[in-house]
């Protein structure tokens, strides 16, 4: 070969060098950029992959199958180039009709083999798949569903939608397309790469001159798009949280007329998505164009080559190269490049698999804070003696909101707490059915500590009414009865009854089988009261806690709450936070807080002899009364 025979050669090599120097600089600058914007995995990429492979256990024997039939299907792609050579030799020397129709037939039936291989592997898969996705989805449901109250505070609503929704997704596509094409496309290379050696090992030689070139576009590539996907991701969160955190709070939105203002702010958030999106593309359109340059260049390089010599038998480095292997090694460049191509944009999409993997697995390893200790026991029956013992609380470390507090509750009694808002009241409630676990101090249940019982088991003999009553979506009986399939309709209506919520229960057009929108929004603030009364009654608790919400009511439903609130307190053990003092002066035992510590404790009367804290706030409601009753 003269040297100016190679000068082609040579400036396809200049391009591909400068393009290649252009991205290495843009890979060095954009190194130190990263570290600016701080996002570091702590998970190792095997560590993710071994906790993955966990879940994909259950389904081997499918994977193996899918395997078996992967490698039919990759049986067109080896072959196929081949065949074409042939039938191209058959079409130029020696035209022979039946030996052009069994290759014809040859190629037409691996084709099909093929395809049906490939359909059928792709059914399994997303069998597989979906199986996997909706256990993981169960796992980490149920995991959110065992932390504790504090660390459901400290999680916004909208990164667990997105948790449980978006990201298990991206896990399942894992093992539904990426796993398997991962290998198909790593099966594939190989193939074609023997084939071509097979073939004619000096073009395959050229052709391999290509590869460090790809490997370069490659590294770089998922540097990039890395950090393109993690931005989406982040942003994506970000929309979630906000959405659902502003979708619960659009009233309040309205109410105070900040309408434009979120819509501003939910633009923003949509524009740095939509941002992140683009330049997600953006990495993508420069590396498919980048890889598509070197095919391109690869199958110039082998025309030049091979057409030299006008292709009879020209020489290439001392082996022959004829038509039909020229024909067969065109095929085979593209399908030596495709899934080249493939892996690097799979390698991503495993990137980001792996990223979502992380955030699952983050919340997946949370330990929940309070747990049953492993002798704790389960207590068949509760008389309903409560006792708190020299508690100290803090939700944040070192802001006691209750300071040695120390009190005892008999069974059957009614003790009422009262004090100002902020003095702790809803706290000590919260801590005897362990929503949060005490710092320190004891707090005994018939004289067994609390922390000594199974939680499930302990909680099964509180009902607990909280200060803003939840109702789920569904009817008035299943928030009544929570899924508790023992509770007849009879027992709801007596109970119902027995609450005064009959009263607008039977106005209703479909009485128990209502609907209720989701929070309960279409009842108002006594009904749900009511509500929340009938069904914390119906599962028959050994000891009642009412924290009684500050909303205003009606005079008529007050009256309604007041009564069955009497009638309540004869059931069992019952403490009870209300607001109106008029409620617990029947109570067996008022005590007073203020700023997290017991100032006073004992029954009405003895308060109001007192003349402390107690006696100040009744006087203070009785005057409003007065002055309201005119
Ligand atoms: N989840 C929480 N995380 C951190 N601090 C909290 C949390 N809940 C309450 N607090 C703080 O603990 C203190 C006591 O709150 P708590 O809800 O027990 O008051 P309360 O007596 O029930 O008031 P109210 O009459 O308004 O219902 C308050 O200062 C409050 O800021
Ligand atoms: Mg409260």
């Amino acid at each position: 070969m003269d040297l100016y025979e190679v000068y082609p050669l040579l400036v396809l090599g200049a391009i591909i060098g400068v393009f290649s120097i252009a991205f290495v600089v843009a890979y060095v600058t954009m190194k130190n950029k990263k570290e600016a914007i701080g996002f570091d995995r702590h998970m190792k990429d095997s560590e993710i992959l071994v906790r993955l492979m966990r879940y994909a256990k259950p389904y081997i024997p499918q994977f193996l199958l899918v395997g078996l039939i992967m490698l039919v299907s990759i049986a067109y792609d080896i072959l196929s180039p081949l065949l074409i050579g042939k039938i191209e030799k058959v079409l130029s020397s020696g035209f022979e009709m039946s030996e052009l129709l069994a290759y014809i037939i040859v190629y037409a039936s691996i084709l099909l083999i093929s395809l049906g291989a490939t359909y059928l592997q792709s059914i399994i898969l997303q069998k597989i798949g979906q199986k996997i996705l909706s256990s993981l989805r169960e796992d980490t449901f149920t995991h959110i569903e065992s932390l504790s109250h504090g660390q459901l505070n400290s999680m916004p609503v909208g990164k667990l939608v997105t948790r449980v929704a978006n990201d298990t997704g991206a896990i399942s596509m894992m093992f539904t397309n990426l796993f398997v094409n991962l290998i198909k496309n790593c099966f594939i290379i190989v193939g074609v790469f023997v084939a071509m050696l097979c073939l004619n090992y000096m073009l395959t030689l050229m052709v391999l001159c290509f590869v460090p070139f790809i490997i370069l576009f490659t590294v770089i590539f998922r540097k990039f798009s890395r950090r393109a996907y993690r931005r989406v991701k982040d942003c994506t969160t970000d929309i979630n949280t906000f959405l659902s955190e502003n979708l619960s709070g659009m009233k309040i939105t309205q109410v105070f007329n900040r309408e434009e203002r979120k819509a501003a702010e939910f633009e923003e958030k949509n524009r740095n998505l939509g941002k992140a999106k683009h330049k997600q593309i953006f990495v993508f359109g420069i590396f498919r164009p980048m890889v598509y340059m070197l095919y391109i260049s690869s199958i110039m390089a082998l025309f030049y080559l091979s057409g030299m010599g006008y292709i009879t038998e020209t020489e290439f480095l001392g082996q022959a190269i004829t038509a039909d292997i020229l024909v067969s090694f065109y095929m085979y460049i593209s399908r030596f490049f495709n899934p080249i191509q493939n892996l690097a944009e799979q390698f991503n999409w495993m990137q980001s698999a792996f990223a979502s993997a992380e955030k699952i697995f983050t919340v997946l390893d949370i330990e929940p804070d309070v747990v049953d200790e492993p002798d704790a026991i389960e207590l068949d029956h509760v008389e309903g003696d409560i006792e708190f013992k020299n508690v100290w609380f803090a939700y944040n470390e070192g802001e006691w909101v209750l300071k040695d507090v120390s009190f005892k509750v008999n069974a059957k009694e009614t003790v009422a707490f009262v004090g100002s808002t902020g003095s702790g009241k809803t706290t000590i409630l919260g801590l005897i059915c362990r929503n949060y676990d005490i710092q320190k101090g004891e707090i005994l249940i018939d004289g067994i500590n609390i922390r000594k019982i199974k939680i499930s088991s302990l909680r099964r003999h509180f009902g607990q009414m909280l200060q803003d009553v939840f109702l789920f979506s569904g009817t008035i009986r299943s928030n009544i009865v929570l899924r508790d399939d023992s509770i007849t309709d009879e027992e709801v209506m007596k109970t119902c009854d027995y609450v005064n919520a009959t009263h607008f229960i039977n106005k209703l057009s479909k009485g128990l089988d209502e609907e209720v929108r989701e929070r309960g929004n279409n009842f108002s603030a006594g009904q749900r009261q009511l509500l929340s009364f009938a069904r914390t009654i119906v599962h028959k608790p050994a000891v009642m806690i009412l924290d009684e919400a500050t909303a205003n009511i009606d005079t008529e439903t007050e009256i309604l709450i007041q009564d069955s609130l009497e009638k309540m307190m004869n059931i069992g053990t019952m403490l009870i936070v209300a607001h109106r003092l008029s409620t617990i002066q029947h109570a067996d035992k008022i005590i007073v807080l203020s700023h997290g510590e017991i100032v006073e404790q004992g029954n009405h009367d003895q308060l109001l002899k007192l003349r402390g804290r107690y006696y100040d706030l009744y006087m203070l409601q009785f005057k409003k009364n007065q002055i309201a009753n005119g």
